[in-house]
């Protein structure tokens, strides 16, 4: 049986990102030009506190790739200092400010197992995976289903590089993502009424798009880890809830998977989730976005901006509830 409980994204419009979030993160930010804020070890620099260690930290940063860029709404990549420290990880918590509980998070050793319909089934050491896929650099904005917005510079692989790496059979209609599952290391993931672990999926059609991106680092480091690390999934024209953190299983299936947010709300989260304006989320509007750390709110765009690049993967699509 579900239980329903209010989720941080359940909030209403107005309060979505509330001013006292914004007033805590001036203060961080007036902390962090004096040079350091305090990490659970002590005082450190917060700009290279998590890409100390990273065994793949001599990949970054890598080229930009200047295909994708900004729009007029959202002209600079927000501040590294907001995009690394208000986060969604339900995993460490249902409130914005994880960064420093999802510091708990193990990335090493990480295999990435990959599995269903493919020519072999293969388990993937992260570091032999991330060293043969093609890294480049990309500017993508980032819609929150929750009406806060960012715009960052990933690093990482098209997910189509993963798909040919996985080499998937004809009857794979489907990818199907799941994140760890580890309560001892996850305080959150003991939120029995959740059905962890969080799970994600694409079609075929979309994993392969262009725009669909596996991130593995942030802001020309490794990827912090309360941003997802080693490898998570971003797919900019759809809801922030799509972009899976912490991939540790990709599963080539034919049957659509339900993920964590539509088994836990499927009257308010659904398959598709695309970005539109004009389509409300049941309990609030989705007209307008507040980036993090600005002032105003900005109008939302169709597919967040991307329509030129995936409007026609929905054209034959057009009976299915696109964007919930
Ligand atoms: N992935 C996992 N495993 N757990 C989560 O709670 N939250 C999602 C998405 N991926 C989430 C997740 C949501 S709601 C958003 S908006 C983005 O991650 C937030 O990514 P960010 O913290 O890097 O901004």
């Amino acid at each position: 049986m579900l239980i329903k409980r209010r989720r941080g994204w359940e909030i209403p419009e107005r309060d979505a990102t509330p001013e006292s979030v914004y007033l805590r993160r001036r203060d961080l930010l007036k902390g962090l030009s004096a040079g350091a804020t305090m990490l659970a070890g002590g005082l450190m620099p917060l700009r290279s506190a998590w890409a100390n260690d990273d065994p793949t930290a001599d990949l970054y940063p890598v080229t930009r790739n200047p295909t994708y860029t900004l729009d007029d709404r959202f002209p600079e990549p927000t501040p590294e200092e907001l995009a690394t420290t208000y986060n969604n990880f339900y995993e460490f918590g249902s409130h914005k400010q994880i960064w420093q509980a999802a510091q708990a998070l193990e990335i090493r050793p990480w295999t990435v197992i990959i599995e269903g319909y493919v020519e072999e089934a293969k388990t993937v050491d992260i570091d032999d995976l991330i060293r043969q896929m093609p890294l480049e650099e990309r500017l993508y904005r980032h819609r929150c289903v929750e009406a806060w917005s960012m715009a960052v510079p990933w690093s990482g692989f098209p997910m189509k590089a993963l798909v040919d790496f996985a080499k998937p059979t004809s009857s794979a209609k489907y990818v199907r993502m799941e994140t760890f599952h580890d309560a001892d290391m996850a305080s959150g993931q003991r939120q029995f009424w959740y059905p962890w672990p969080y799970v994600e999926g694409l079609t075929i059609e979309e994993a392969t798009h262009e725009l669909a991106f596996i991130a593995t680092g942030l802001y020309g480091k490794p990827m912090p880890k309360q941003n997802g690390a080693p490898l998570r999934l971003a797919v900019p024209w759809k809801y922030g809830f799509k972009s899976i953190k912490s991939i540790v299983r990709f599963a080539f299936t034919d049957e659509r998977p339900i993920s964590f947010w539509e088994e836990t709300q499927a009257s308010e989260y659904g398959f598709w989730a695309n970005v539109n304006p004009e389509v409300s989320h049941p309990r609030w509007s989705q007209a307008m976005e507040k980036p993090l750390g600005g002032e105003e709110k900005i109008p939302t765009l169709l597919y967040n901006g991307y329509e030129e690049f995936v409007a026609d993967l929905y054209k034959d699509l057009q009976d299915e509830p696109l964007f919930m």
